[in-house]
């Protein structure tokens, strides 16, 4: 049966430990052409960097090839229904990565699709990018128990690190302003994770109470893709949320800094926080690479 990844949680423990195991391995330069004449189609419908050139980068290390679909390209639900799509693409290539502004998307295309269809940011996760924040810190503090804060937005990224950390067992805490805190539906989910792994994770509306001695602080942006008419508003409501240095000496004497990128500079975080050396954001950048190979053997590995 075809494995999807359209959340963090269609993984388990022991499967996410055996991904970040596989990528450390990669990045050692330890890796063959695995996925040799395979072919990846890349629905992009927003803008992206690390995710295109990580994905592309990473499969043609494994010896497949991608091809690259923008909306202007393919008009998703405009020129042409999901389940065509979906039904068009299985009969060219291997598997589908894609960025949707709708989770339905690709809840859709998983369905109607017989081959492994893999979530690259929707607006309800971004499960690839948890995957290499996890890789990261795992690299950084030897194991996966955080404690780690998100500070900002209760967005797609605060729902994948939740899950991940509920999944792995580690502490989290997340500080949202009222009405921006994440989804009750994943937090529910992340808890019932959470008693089997013994996870702990705490929502605060205080960031200084959540940042207390932890070993990371990870922020996004206010206002994600797709949100850009509300940046205004919510530059207001976030603005004690910023992540600078009062707020990072609260935490942990080692603690590192953590965000997904892009970052709104001088907005969610301060230039010198950002550019600090305890920043590790470009290593999570390069994480995105090694973890989604690690990611694509486990997707097609043979039974
Ligand atoms: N972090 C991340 O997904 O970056 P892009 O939007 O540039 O892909
Ligand atoms: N929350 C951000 C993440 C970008 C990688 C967004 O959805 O735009």
């Amino acid at each position: 049966m075809k494995r999807d990844f359209l959340s963090i949680a269609d993984l388990n423990k022991e499967e996410i430990f055996e991904i970040i195991s596989v990528a450390q391995e990669f990045k050692k330069g330890r890796y063959e052409k695995i996925l040799k004449d395979k072919i990846f189609a890349l629905i992009f419908e927003k803008p992206s960097l690390r995710t295109r050139v990580s994905f592309e980068a990473g499969i043609k290390k494994l010896g497949a090839d991608t091809i690259y679909l923008s909306q202007q390209d393919i008009g998703m639900g405009k020129r042409e229904a999901v389940k065509d799509i979906a039904k068009n693409l299985e009969r060219w290539v291997d598997g589908i990565i894609a960025r949707v502004y709708s989770h339905r998307t690709l809840e859709i295309l998983s369905k109607e699709a017989k081959i492994p269809v893999i979530n690259a940011l929707s607006d309800l996760e971004h499960p690839c990018q948890i995957l290499a924040d996890l890789l990261t810190v795992k690299e950084i503090s030897g194991e996966l128990k955080g404690p780690l804060a998100f500070v900002g937005d209760g967005n797609n990224v605060c729902h994948s690190l939740i899950l991940g950390f509920a999944l792995t067992g580690g502490e989290i805490r997340v500080a949202t302003p009222k009405g921006y805190e994440a989804k009750d539906k994943i937090i529910k989910k992340a808890k019932q994770i959470a008693e089997k792994t013994g996870a702990k994770i705490v929502h605060t509306y205080d960031p200084r109470e959540a940042v207390k001695n932890v070993k990371f602080i990870y922020t996004d942006v206010w206002a994600s893709m797709g949100q850009e008419s509300e940046a205004e508003i919510r530059r207001k409501v976030f603005k004690d949320y910023q992540v600078n240095f009062e707020l990072i000496k609260i935490a942990d004497k080692d603690v590192k800094f953590m965000h997904c990128l892009p970052a709104h500079r001088g907005e969610e975080v301060t230039d010198e926080v950002l550019d600090a050396d305890f920043s590790i954001v470009y290593e999570q950048a390069e994480n995105r690479m090694w973890a989604q190979m690690g990611l694509l053997k486990f997707l097609f590995k043979e039974p």
